[in-house]
Protein backbone atom coordinates (compact mmCIF):
# COMPACT_ATOMS: atom_id res chain seq x y z
CA UNK A 1 0.00 0.00 0.00
CA UNK A 2 0.96 3.34 -0.80
CA UNK A 3 2.15 6.08 1.80
CA UNK A 4 2.95 9.59 1.88
CA UNK A 5 5.88 10.94 3.41
CA UNK A 6 6.00 15.10 4.33
CA UNK A 7 8.38 17.13 5.86
CA UNK A 8 7.19 20.48 7.36
CA UNK A 9 7.90 23.53 7.59
CA UNK A 10 7.91 24.86 4.22
CA UNK A 11 5.44 27.72 3.00
CA UNK A 12 3.65 26.95 0.22
CA UNK A 13 3.71 29.56 -2.39
CA UNK A 14 2.14 30.09 -6.07
CA UNK A 15 -0.65 28.87 -7.72
CA UNK A 16 -3.11 25.76 -7.88
CA UNK A 17 -5.98 24.89 -10.08
CA UNK A 18 -9.01 22.99 -8.24
CA UNK A 19 -10.30 20.26 -10.21
CA UNK A 20 -13.75 19.15 -10.71
CA UNK A 21 -15.98 18.36 -7.93
CA UNK A 22 -16.34 14.32 -6.74
CA UNK A 23 -19.26 15.14 -5.06
CA UNK A 24 -20.72 17.22 -8.41
CA UNK A 25 -19.26 14.64 -10.54
CA UNK A 26 -20.63 11.55 -9.01
CA UNK A 27 -24.54 12.60 -9.26
CA UNK A 28 -23.99 13.49 -12.52
CA UNK A 29 -22.77 9.79 -13.91
CA UNK A 30 -25.55 8.70 -12.24
CA UNK A 31 -27.86 10.77 -13.71
CA UNK A 32 -26.86 9.48 -17.02
CA UNK A 33 -29.25 6.73 -16.32
CA UNK A 34 -32.20 9.09 -16.88
CA UNK A 35 -31.42 8.99 -20.70
CA UNK A 36 -30.49 6.71 -23.63
CA UNK A 37 -28.66 8.83 -26.18
CA UNK A 38 -24.38 9.68 -25.36
CA UNK A 39 -24.00 11.72 -22.65
CA UNK A 40 -21.29 14.20 -22.73
CA UNK A 41 -18.86 15.37 -18.87
CA UNK A 42 -16.28 17.82 -18.76
CA UNK A 43 -13.86 18.41 -15.73
CA UNK A 44 -14.55 15.05 -14.38
CA UNK A 45 -12.08 14.66 -11.77
CA UNK A 46 -9.91 11.47 -11.67
CA UNK A 47 -10.48 9.86 -8.60
CA UNK A 48 -11.14 6.27 -6.89
CA UNK A 49 -14.30 7.34 -6.76
CA UNK A 50 -15.30 8.36 -10.13
CA UNK A 51 -14.06 5.16 -11.30
CA UNK A 52 -15.97 2.95 -9.07
CA UNK A 53 -19.21 5.02 -10.49
CA UNK A 54 -18.32 4.27 -13.70
CA UNK A 55 -17.60 0.52 -13.18
CA UNK A 56 -21.59 0.87 -11.94
CA UNK A 57 -22.45 1.93 -14.82
CA UNK A 58 -20.79 -0.62 -16.70
CA UNK A 59 -22.48 -3.03 -14.76
CA UNK A 60 -25.88 -1.74 -16.20
CA UNK A 61 -24.93 -1.80 -19.31
CA UNK A 62 -23.69 1.94 -20.07
CA UNK A 63 -20.49 1.84 -22.05
CA UNK A 64 -18.03 5.20 -21.18
CA UNK A 65 -15.02 6.52 -23.56
CA UNK A 66 -12.53 8.90 -22.48
CA UNK A 67 -12.22 11.35 -24.93
CA UNK A 68 -9.23 13.59 -23.30
CA UNK A 69 -8.41 13.53 -19.79
CA UNK A 70 -11.32 14.89 -17.66
CA UNK A 71 -13.63 14.52 -20.09
CA UNK A 72 -15.85 11.08 -20.93
CA UNK A 73 -18.79 10.09 -23.25
CA UNK A 74 -21.27 7.83 -21.32
CA UNK A 75 -23.50 5.64 -23.67
CA UNK A 76 -26.61 4.70 -21.52
CA UNK A 77 -28.94 3.56 -24.83
CA UNK A 78 -29.53 -0.18 -23.00
CA UNK A 79 -29.10 -0.51 -19.58
CA UNK A 80 -29.93 -3.77 -19.33
CA UNK A 81 -29.16 -4.41 -15.14
CA UNK A 82 -31.08 -2.44 -12.47
CA UNK A 83 -28.72 -3.75 -9.69
CA UNK A 84 -26.18 -1.75 -7.76
CA UNK A 85 -24.54 -4.98 -6.09
CA UNK A 86 -22.75 -4.77 -2.49
CA UNK A 87 -19.16 -5.12 -3.30
CA UNK A 88 -19.41 -1.49 -5.00
CA UNK A 89 -21.74 0.17 -2.76
CA UNK A 90 -20.08 -0.67 0.60
CA UNK A 91 -17.23 0.75 -0.79
CA UNK A 92 -18.51 4.13 -2.36
CA UNK A 93 -22.02 5.11 -0.03
CA UNK A 94 -22.65 7.50 -3.52
CA UNK A 95 -23.78 4.66 -5.29
CA UNK A 96 -27.03 4.63 -3.34
CA UNK A 97 -27.90 7.57 -6.06
CA UNK A 98 -28.33 5.39 -8.97
CA UNK A 99 -31.54 4.63 -7.10
CA UNK A 100 -33.65 7.34 -8.05
CA UNK A 101 -32.63 7.33 -11.75
CA UNK A 102 -32.96 3.74 -12.68
CA UNK A 103 -36.80 3.13 -10.48
CA UNK A 104 -37.89 6.13 -13.14
CA UNK A 105 -36.61 5.09 -16.01
CA UNK A 106 -36.86 1.37 -15.37
CA UNK A 107 -39.78 1.23 -13.03
CA UNK A 108 -37.31 -1.17 -11.17
CA UNK A 109 -33.95 -0.88 -8.82
CA UNK A 110 -32.57 -3.10 -6.60
CA UNK A 111 -29.61 -1.48 -4.02
CA UNK A 112 -27.53 -2.87 -2.28
CA UNK A 113 -28.34 -0.77 1.60
CA UNK A 114 -25.21 1.41 2.50
CA UNK A 115 -25.20 0.36 6.13
CA UNK A 116 -22.68 2.08 8.45
CA UNK A 117 -19.82 4.01 7.60
CA UNK A 118 -16.77 5.54 9.05
CA UNK A 119 -18.32 8.67 9.88
CA UNK A 120 -21.70 7.30 11.20
CA UNK A 121 -24.72 5.12 10.66
CA UNK A 122 -25.97 7.35 7.82
CA UNK A 123 -29.62 6.08 7.11
CA UNK A 124 -30.96 6.44 3.58
CA UNK A 125 -34.91 6.45 4.89
CA UNK A 126 -35.33 10.14 3.56
CA UNK A 127 -34.81 8.57 0.27
CA UNK A 128 -36.78 6.08 0.42
CA UNK A 129 -39.46 7.75 1.96
CA UNK A 130 -39.80 10.43 -0.56
CA UNK A 131 -39.68 7.57 -3.31
CA UNK A 132 -42.66 6.22 -1.51
CA UNK A 133 -44.56 9.36 -1.45
CA UNK A 134 -44.07 9.28 -5.30
CA UNK A 135 -45.72 5.74 -5.51
CA UNK A 136 -42.96 3.38 -5.29
CA UNK A 137 -43.04 -0.01 -3.42
CA UNK A 138 -40.20 -0.44 -1.66
CA UNK A 139 -39.19 -3.46 0.08
CA UNK A 140 -35.77 -4.13 1.99
CA UNK A 141 -34.82 -7.79 2.07
CA UNK A 142 -31.29 -9.57 2.05
CA UNK A 143 -29.18 -6.27 2.32
CA UNK A 144 -30.56 -4.76 -0.55
CA UNK A 145 -33.60 -2.00 -1.56
CA UNK A 146 -35.73 -3.48 -3.91
CA UNK A 147 -37.85 -0.93 -5.79
CA UNK A 148 -40.66 -0.57 -8.23
CA UNK A 149 -42.96 1.66 -9.92
CA UNK A 150 -44.68 1.79 -12.73
CA UNK A 151 -44.09 5.15 -13.48
CA UNK A 152 -43.73 7.63 -10.51
CA UNK A 153 -46.04 10.08 -9.75
CA UNK A 154 -45.76 14.10 -8.66
CA UNK A 155 -45.38 14.43 -4.72
CA UNK A 156 -45.36 16.93 -2.25
CA UNK A 157 -42.34 15.56 -0.08
CA UNK A 158 -41.03 17.09 3.01
CA UNK A 159 -37.25 16.22 4.36
CA UNK A 160 -36.90 15.80 7.66
CA UNK A 161 -33.45 16.64 7.41
CA UNK A 162 -31.76 18.55 4.69
CA UNK A 163 -30.29 15.74 2.99
CA UNK A 164 -27.56 16.30 0.44
CA UNK A 165 -28.18 12.67 -1.32
CA UNK A 166 -31.76 12.14 -0.46
CA UNK A 167 -32.54 16.10 -1.98
CA UNK A 168 -30.44 14.11 -5.39
CA UNK A 169 -31.79 11.07 -6.22
CA UNK A 170 -35.91 12.45 -5.39
CA UNK A 171 -35.04 15.24 -8.04
CA UNK A 172 -33.47 13.16 -10.27
CA UNK A 173 -36.33 10.62 -10.23
CA UNK A 174 -39.26 13.41 -10.57
CA UNK A 175 -37.57 15.25 -13.52
CA UNK A 176 -39.35 11.59 -15.34
CA UNK A 177 -42.13 11.21 -12.81
CA UNK A 178 -46.30 12.28 -14.11
CA UNK A 179 -47.36 15.57 -12.61
CA UNK A 180 -45.37 18.38 -10.18
CA UNK A 181 -43.42 17.26 -7.47
CA UNK A 182 -42.15 19.58 -4.69
CA UNK A 183 -39.36 18.71 -2.58
CA UNK A 184 -39.05 20.58 0.58
CA UNK A 185 -36.67 21.58 3.13
CA UNK A 186 -33.99 20.40 0.41
CA UNK A 187 -30.53 20.79 1.02
CA UNK A 188 -28.94 23.89 -0.58
CA UNK A 189 -25.48 22.72 -1.29
CA UNK A 190 -23.80 23.74 -4.88
CA UNK A 191 -23.86 20.35 -6.07
CA UNK A 192 -27.55 20.86 -6.06
CA UNK A 193 -27.78 23.80 -8.24
CA UNK A 194 -24.69 21.91 -10.69
CA UNK A 195 -26.96 18.41 -10.78
CA UNK A 196 -30.09 20.67 -11.35
CA UNK A 197 -28.33 22.78 -14.17
CA UNK A 198 -27.45 19.50 -16.07
CA UNK A 199 -30.56 17.87 -15.85
CA UNK A 200 -31.69 21.32 -17.53
CA UNK A 201 -29.80 20.82 -20.14
CA UNK A 202 -31.50 17.18 -20.68
CA UNK A 203 -34.71 18.66 -20.84
CA UNK A 204 -36.08 18.85 -17.11
CA UNK A 205 -38.08 20.88 -15.53
CA UNK A 206 -36.70 22.56 -12.75
CA UNK A 207 -37.42 25.71 -10.21
CA UNK A 208 -35.71 26.75 -7.14
CA UNK A 209 -32.60 24.59 -7.04
CA UNK A 210 -30.51 26.27 -4.35
CA UNK A 211 -33.31 26.89 -2.65
CA UNK A 212 -35.06 24.70 0.50
CA UNK A 213 -37.93 24.02 -2.15
CA UNK A 214 -37.18 22.58 -5.44
CA UNK A 215 -40.37 21.72 -7.62
CA UNK A 216 -40.31 19.54 -10.88
CA UNK A 217 -42.51 19.35 -13.35
CA UNK A 218 -41.83 15.53 -14.46
CA UNK A 219 -41.63 15.42 -18.49
CA UNK A 220 -42.03 12.24 -20.58
CA UNK A 221 -38.36 11.69 -21.56
CA UNK A 222 -35.01 13.25 -21.27
CA UNK A 223 -32.07 14.13 -23.78
CA UNK A 224 -28.25 13.52 -23.27
CA UNK A 225 -26.49 15.63 -21.09
CA UNK A 226 -23.71 17.77 -21.98
CA UNK A 227 -22.26 18.88 -18.98
CA UNK A 228 -18.58 20.25 -16.67
CA UNK A 229 -18.96 19.80 -13.83
CA UNK A 230 -18.73 22.57 -10.96
CA UNK A 231 -14.69 23.05 -9.38
CA UNK A 232 -14.28 21.12 -6.43
CA UNK A 233 -15.41 23.24 -3.39
CA UNK A 234 -13.77 21.18 -0.65
CA UNK A 235 -10.41 20.95 -2.39
CA UNK A 236 -10.13 24.38 -2.97
CA UNK A 237 -10.96 25.03 1.22
CA UNK A 238 -8.17 22.50 1.99
CA UNK A 239 -5.57 24.02 -0.20
CA UNK A 240 -6.71 27.32 1.51
CA UNK A 241 -6.09 26.16 4.67
CA UNK A 242 -3.01 24.36 3.67
CA UNK A 243 -1.85 28.34 2.68
CA UNK A 244 -2.83 29.26 6.33
CA UNK A 245 -1.35 26.52 7.71
CA UNK A 246 2.09 26.55 6.07
CA UNK A 247 2.56 30.42 6.63
CA UNK A 248 2.14 30.98 2.52
CA UNK A 249 0.92 32.30 0.13
CA UNK A 250 -1.73 30.42 -2.67
CA UNK A 251 -3.90 31.44 -5.48
CA UNK A 252 -6.39 28.73 -5.65
CA UNK A 253 -7.43 29.14 -9.19
CA UNK A 254 -10.90 28.29 -10.50
CA UNK A 255 -11.76 28.27 -6.53
CA UNK A 256 -15.55 29.83 -6.15
CA UNK A 257 -16.57 32.22 -3.50
CA UNK A 258 -20.05 31.93 -3.81
CA UNK A 259 -19.17 28.38 -2.71
CA UNK A 260 -17.42 28.94 0.09
CA UNK A 261 -18.39 32.05 2.21
CA UNK A 262 -18.69 30.27 5.44
CA UNK A 263 -14.99 28.74 5.23
CA UNK A 264 -14.02 32.21 3.72
CA UNK A 265 -15.39 34.05 6.57
CA UNK A 266 -13.68 31.87 9.06
CA UNK A 267 -9.97 32.10 7.83
CA UNK A 268 -10.72 35.99 8.10
CA UNK A 269 -11.69 35.77 11.64
CA UNK A 270 -8.07 33.15 12.09
CA UNK A 271 -6.35 36.12 10.68
CA UNK A 272 -5.52 34.71 7.21
CA UNK A 273 -5.72 37.35 4.51
CA UNK A 274 -8.44 35.71 1.87
CA UNK A 275 -8.85 37.98 -1.31
CA UNK A 276 -11.15 36.73 -4.21
CA UNK A 277 -10.08 37.69 -7.29
CA UNK A 278 -11.42 36.94 -11.34
CA UNK A 279 -9.14 34.03 -11.65
CA UNK A 280 -10.04 32.14 -7.70
CA UNK A 281 -9.39 33.02 -4.49
CA UNK A 282 -5.70 34.09 -2.73
CA UNK A 283 -4.55 33.09 0.83
CA UNK A 284 -1.91 34.77 2.59
CA UNK A 285 -1.18 34.28 5.78
CA UNK A 286 2.01 35.67 8.02
CA UNK A 287 1.21 36.86 11.24
CA UNK A 288 -0.30 34.89 14.33
CA UNK A 289 -3.43 32.62 13.92
CA UNK A 290 -6.88 33.57 16.52
CA UNK A 291 -8.89 30.59 17.58
CA UNK A 292 -12.17 30.47 16.15
CA UNK A 293 -15.65 28.74 17.21
CA UNK A 294 -16.99 26.59 14.56
CA UNK A 295 -20.09 24.79 14.26
CA UNK A 296 -21.01 22.65 11.19
CA UNK A 297 -24.14 22.26 9.43
CA UNK A 298 -26.07 22.39 6.02
CA UNK A 299 -24.87 24.37 3.14
CA UNK A 300 -25.00 27.56 3.27
CA UNK A 301 -23.59 26.80 6.77
CA UNK A 302 -19.68 25.30 7.53
CA UNK A 303 -19.40 22.55 5.51
CA UNK A 304 -18.80 19.36 7.58
CA UNK A 305 -16.52 18.08 5.02
CA UNK A 306 -14.18 21.29 6.11
CA UNK A 307 -14.09 20.34 9.92
CA UNK A 308 -11.22 18.03 10.12
CA UNK A 309 -8.56 20.14 8.28
CA UNK A 310 -9.81 23.37 10.33
CA UNK A 311 -8.75 21.53 13.55
CA UNK A 312 -5.49 20.65 11.91
CA UNK A 313 -5.42 24.43 11.73
CA UNK A 314 -6.60 25.34 15.01
CA UNK A 315 -4.11 23.37 16.64
CA UNK A 316 -1.77 26.48 15.75
CA UNK A 317 -3.84 29.09 16.62
CA UNK A 318 -2.73 31.81 19.71
CA UNK A 319 -6.04 29.87 21.86
CA UNK A 320 -8.09 27.50 22.45
CA UNK A 321 -10.86 26.97 19.95
CA UNK A 322 -14.28 24.69 19.84
CA UNK A 323 -15.49 23.20 16.89
CA UNK A 324 -19.01 21.78 17.29
CA UNK A 325 -20.00 18.71 14.29
CA UNK A 326 -23.98 19.31 14.13
CA UNK A 327 -24.27 17.23 10.69
CA UNK A 328 -22.72 13.59 11.87
CA UNK A 329 -22.86 12.10 14.70
CA UNK A 330 -19.12 10.24 14.61
CA UNK A 331 -16.90 12.56 13.01
CA UNK A 332 -13.86 13.05 14.89
CA UNK A 333 -11.42 9.80 14.16
CA UNK A 334 -8.92 12.44 13.23
CA UNK A 335 -8.27 13.44 16.31
CA UNK A 336 -6.86 10.49 17.68
CA UNK A 337 -4.54 10.74 15.32
CA UNK A 338 -3.73 14.31 15.32
CA UNK A 339 -2.77 13.63 18.89
CA UNK A 340 -0.26 11.20 17.61
CA UNK A 341 1.36 14.33 15.84
CA UNK A 342 1.30 16.49 19.01
CA UNK A 343 -2.30 17.97 19.00
CA UNK A 344 -3.80 19.05 22.38
CA UNK A 345 -7.78 17.89 21.92
CA UNK A 346 -10.35 16.81 23.59
CA UNK A 347 -13.46 15.72 22.26
CA UNK A 348 -16.90 15.45 24.15
CA UNK A 349 -19.98 14.14 22.50
CA UNK A 350 -20.20 16.32 19.21
CA UNK A 351 -18.06 18.69 20.13
CA UNK A 352 -14.14 19.02 20.47
CA UNK A 353 -11.78 21.93 22.63
CA UNK A 354 -8.40 22.03 20.05
CA UNK A 355 -5.99 23.74 22.71
CA UNK A 356 -4.06 26.25 20.25
CA UNK A 357 0.15 27.01 20.63
CA UNK A 358 1.08 23.01 20.16
CA UNK A 359 4.55 22.15 18.29
CA UNK A 360 3.35 18.97 16.16
CA UNK A 361 6.27 16.59 15.57
CA UNK A 362 6.51 14.36 12.46
CA UNK A 363 5.39 10.63 13.43
CA UNK A 364 3.76 7.77 11.71
CA UNK A 365 -0.36 8.07 11.29
CA UNK A 366 -3.14 6.67 9.49
CA UNK A 367 -5.83 7.92 7.36
CA UNK A 368 -9.02 7.26 8.56
CA UNK A 369 -11.55 8.53 5.98
CA UNK A 370 -11.51 11.17 3.08
CA UNK A 371 -11.42 14.29 4.93
CA UNK A 372 -9.57 13.11 8.43
CA UNK A 373 -6.84 12.08 5.63
CA UNK A 374 -6.93 15.80 4.80
CA UNK A 375 -6.33 16.94 8.16
CA UNK A 376 -3.06 14.74 9.10
CA UNK A 377 -1.78 16.00 5.55
CA UNK A 378 -2.22 19.79 6.67
CA UNK A 379 -0.87 19.15 10.32
CA UNK A 380 2.11 17.47 8.73
CA UNK A 381 2.38 20.71 6.94
CA UNK A 382 3.11 22.30 10.02
CA UNK A 383 5.35 20.15 11.87
CA UNK A 384 8.70 19.35 12.38
CA UNK A 385 10.42 16.67 11.10
CA UNK A 386 8.56 14.23 8.55
CA UNK A 387 4.94 12.42 9.38
CA UNK A 388 4.53 9.26 7.00
CA UNK A 389 0.71 8.86 6.73
CA UNK A 390 -0.58 5.19 5.43
CA UNK A 391 -3.60 3.66 4.10
CA UNK A 392 -3.64 6.83 1.82
CA UNK A 393 -6.55 5.38 -0.40
CA UNK A 394 -8.67 6.99 1.43
CA UNK A 395 -7.07 10.87 0.02
CA UNK A 396 -7.09 8.71 -3.44
CA UNK A 397 -10.57 8.58 -3.10
CA UNK A 398 -11.23 12.39 -3.36
CA UNK A 399 -8.47 14.58 -4.11
CA UNK A 400 -6.58 14.48 -7.37
CA UNK A 401 -2.46 14.52 -7.64
CA UNK A 402 -2.98 15.47 -4.33
CA UNK A 403 1.18 15.24 -3.54
CA UNK A 404 1.70 16.83 -7.59
CA UNK A 405 -0.10 20.22 -6.16
CA UNK A 406 1.05 20.43 -3.10
CA UNK A 407 4.96 19.85 -4.06
CA UNK A 408 4.40 22.51 -7.14
CA UNK A 409 3.28 24.69 -4.34
CA UNK A 410 6.53 23.56 -2.22
CA UNK A 411 5.99 21.26 0.12
CA UNK A 412 8.12 18.48 0.73
CA UNK A 413 5.53 15.22 -0.11
CA UNK A 414 6.25 12.57 -1.63
CA UNK A 415 4.39 9.20 -2.23
CA UNK A 416 6.42 5.38 -1.32
CA UNK A 417 5.01 2.02 -2.28
C1 LIG B 1 -22.95 14.29 1.08
C2 LIG B 1 -21.51 14.38 0.64
C3 LIG B 1 -20.57 14.30 1.84
C4 LIG B 1 -20.95 15.36 2.87
C5 LIG B 1 -22.43 15.29 3.21
C6 LIG B 1 -22.89 16.43 4.11
C7 LIG B 1 -21.59 13.36 -1.55
C8 LIG B 1 -21.22 12.21 -2.42
N1 LIG B 1 -21.23 13.26 -0.27
O1 LIG B 1 -23.14 13.02 1.70
O2 LIG B 1 -19.24 14.51 1.39
O3 LIG B 1 -20.20 15.16 4.06
O4 LIG B 1 -23.22 15.35 2.00
O5 LIG B 1 -22.60 17.66 3.53
O6 LIG B 1 -22.13 14.34 -2.01
N2 LIG B 1 -29.44 11.27 6.84
C9 LIG B 1 -30.53 10.61 7.38
N3 LIG B 1 -31.43 10.02 6.52
C10 LIG B 1 -31.27 10.05 5.17
C11 LIG B 1 -30.16 10.73 4.64
C12 LIG B 1 -29.25 11.33 5.50
O7 LIG B 1 -30.69 10.55 8.61
O8 LIG B 1 -32.09 9.48 4.47
C13 LIG B 1 -28.47 11.93 7.74
C14 LIG B 1 -27.06 11.33 7.63
O9 LIG B 1 -26.93 10.21 8.46
C15 LIG B 1 -26.21 12.49 8.08
C16 LIG B 1 -26.98 13.71 7.57
O10 LIG B 1 -28.29 13.27 7.33
O11 LIG B 1 -26.13 12.54 9.48
C17 LIG B 1 -26.42 14.33 6.30
O12 LIG B 1 -26.32 13.33 5.31
P1 LIG B 1 -26.44 13.65 3.75
O13 LIG B 1 -26.68 15.09 3.55
O14 LIG B 1 -27.42 12.70 3.16
O15 LIG B 1 -25.00 13.29 3.25
P2 LIG B 1 -24.61 12.47 1.95
O16 LIG B 1 -25.49 12.84 0.82
O17 LIG B 1 -24.46 11.03 2.30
Amino acid sequence: MDKILIRGGSPLRGEVQVSGAKNAALPLLCATLLAPGTHELRNLPNLRDIDTAVQLLHIMGAHTTAIAPGTARINADEIACAEAPYDLVRTMRASVLVLGPLLARLGYARVSLPGGCAIGARPVDQHLSGLEAMGAKIDLEHGYIEARAERLQGARIYLDIPTVGGTENLLMAATLAQGRTIIENAAREPEIIDLAKALQNMGAQIEGAGSDAITIHGVEKLRPMNHAVMPDRIEAGTFMVAAAISRGDVLVRDAEAEHLEAVISKLRQSGAEVHCVPEGIRVRCEGPLQPLRIKTSPHPGFPTDMQAQFMALLTQAEGTSIISENVFENRFMHVSELQRLGARIRVDGRQATVDGRVELLGAPVMATDLRASASLVLAALAAENTTEISRIYHLDRGYERLEEKLSHLGADIRRVR
